[in-house]
């Protein structure tokens, strides 16, 4: 069974790929993009199914019995301005693919390009899975609610992100945490205005913000396992009329990050004692509201064990092990649900200047990657569709 993509498809995926990134769409208006999708899965004769709107899922059945396996990837691109003197540069003012997500779907075409033209020998299904707004407010969930991983049942599933820390030729793949949880915190201290020449007459609030921040410095640097990792980040801070007028209230919003579920769980409790507690300190009352994100995504320990091994082995991949990031990303509601492995694609060439880092204007990567990535997912799916990955992830 081959993994390697031949030249037309390497060729091909290069094309989607430039095509995507001159056209990129936002969350959940992936209409275009969606649209390309369908007509290669139709070249392929791989049925698919849209879900969740923009959401397009195909599923390829191999000739043998054999396990299921989901490749996903994420289709949305930003609100930035691209910076980059690329041929095919975004079209579109003010929206840009910074994040590599054009690369991710075009990936998961040349796979299902690959996979298509062996399903006479294939053992079991696979399910590509094309994800819109990733960037927010999420895809993945919606496509879960919508049975995606049900119609076939998912054994298993795995996912490429481009990673400007790693160079071309190698892909990382690590057990456990590999991103981290995003939830949104808010903050509303009141106390009482007043005259800024009279405070004892008035309730301030300013004060008791700038103690709060402060405390809730504590939860990383003293409550926390230094050997985990938390971060607790107050991002804005508003309050106050005038300079000579004692403000009424202070809001302030931040966010709330982890890799551990168990650490994450117990966040809010924390930050609601420090806040209420210094707010009550200082006579003012605060109000605490938590807005939780995506949960952090944790690579199944043996599948990712496993999968590194066999990727380097039968895929002719340099595999290594780039620690996690506090970055979110909502394959972790996959991971959840099945085995999954989030593996991170190297993109890095300093001398095509694909060294800047994702969300900014100037991305861009190194499309020599694209061929290690279609390798990476090939791999996956033959190794989970034989059986030869991910049984005892399911079993357990
Ligand atoms: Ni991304």
């Amino acid at each position: 069974m081959a993994v390697q993509p031949n030249d037309f498809i390497v060729a091909r995926t290069l094309e989607l790929r430039r095509a995507i990134h001159r056209k990129p769409e936002l969350g959940f208006e992936e209409h275009a993009t969606a649209a390309l999708i369908e007509e290669e899965l139709d070249r392929l004769a791989v049925p698919h199914r849209r879900v969740a709107g923009t959401g397009v899922v195909g599923v390829l059945r191999g000739a043998k019995p054999g396990c299921v396996a989901a490749l996903r990837a994420d289709m949305d691109a930003l609100p930035v301005q691209e910076r980059t003197n690329l041929a095919f540069a975004s079209g579109v003012t003010g929206v840009m693919h910074a994040c590599g997500h054009d690369a991710h779907t075009a990936m998961l075409l040349g796979a299902a390009h690959v996979l298509a033209a062996q399903r006479e020998t294939l053992a079991g299904s696979v399910v590509f899975v094309f994800q819109p707004a990733e960037e927010g407010p999420g895809g993945a969930q919606p496509m879960i609610e919508q049975g995606v991983l049900d119609d076939p049942r998912v054994d298993a599933i795995a996912m490429l992100h481009v990673d400007i820390r790693l160079e071309t030729g190698s892909v990382s793949i690590t057990p456990g945490p590999v991103n981290a949880s995003a939830d949104e915190l808010e903050i509303v201290v009141r106390g009482k205005g007043g005259h800024g020449g009279s405070p004892h007459t008035a309730v301030d609030p300013i004060p008791a913000a700038s103690a709060i921040v402060l405390a809730l410095q504590n939860i990383a640097s003293r409550e926390t396992d230094p050997l985990g990792s938390v971060v607790v980040t107050i991002g804005t801070i508003a309050g106050g009329y005038r300079n000579n007028i004692i403000a009424d209230e202070v809001r302030m919003t931040g966010t709330l990050r982890a890799h551990d579920p168990s650490v994450r769980e117990q966040l809010e409790g924390r930050v609601r004692r420090i806040v209420e507690g210094v707010a009550a300190a200082y006579g003012t009352q605060a109000d605490v509201r938590v807005i939780y994100g995506y949960p952090p995504v944790v690579n199944d320990a043996q599948l990712a064990e496993e999968f590194a091994r066999y990727v380097r082995e039968r895929a002719d991949v340099d595999v290594r092990a780039l620690p996690p990031t506090m970055g979110a990303e909502d394959f972790a509601y996959f991971a959840r649900r099945v085995p999954g492995v989030l593996v991170r694609l190297g993109v890095r060439n300093d001398a095509l200047g694909a060294i800047h880092p994702a969300h900014g204007a100037q991305f861009l990567i190194d499309e020599a990657a694209l061929p290690v990535g279609i390798r990476t997912l090939v791999a996956f799916a033959l190794g989970v569709g034989t059986g030869r990955l991910g049984a005892a992830s399911a079993r357990s």
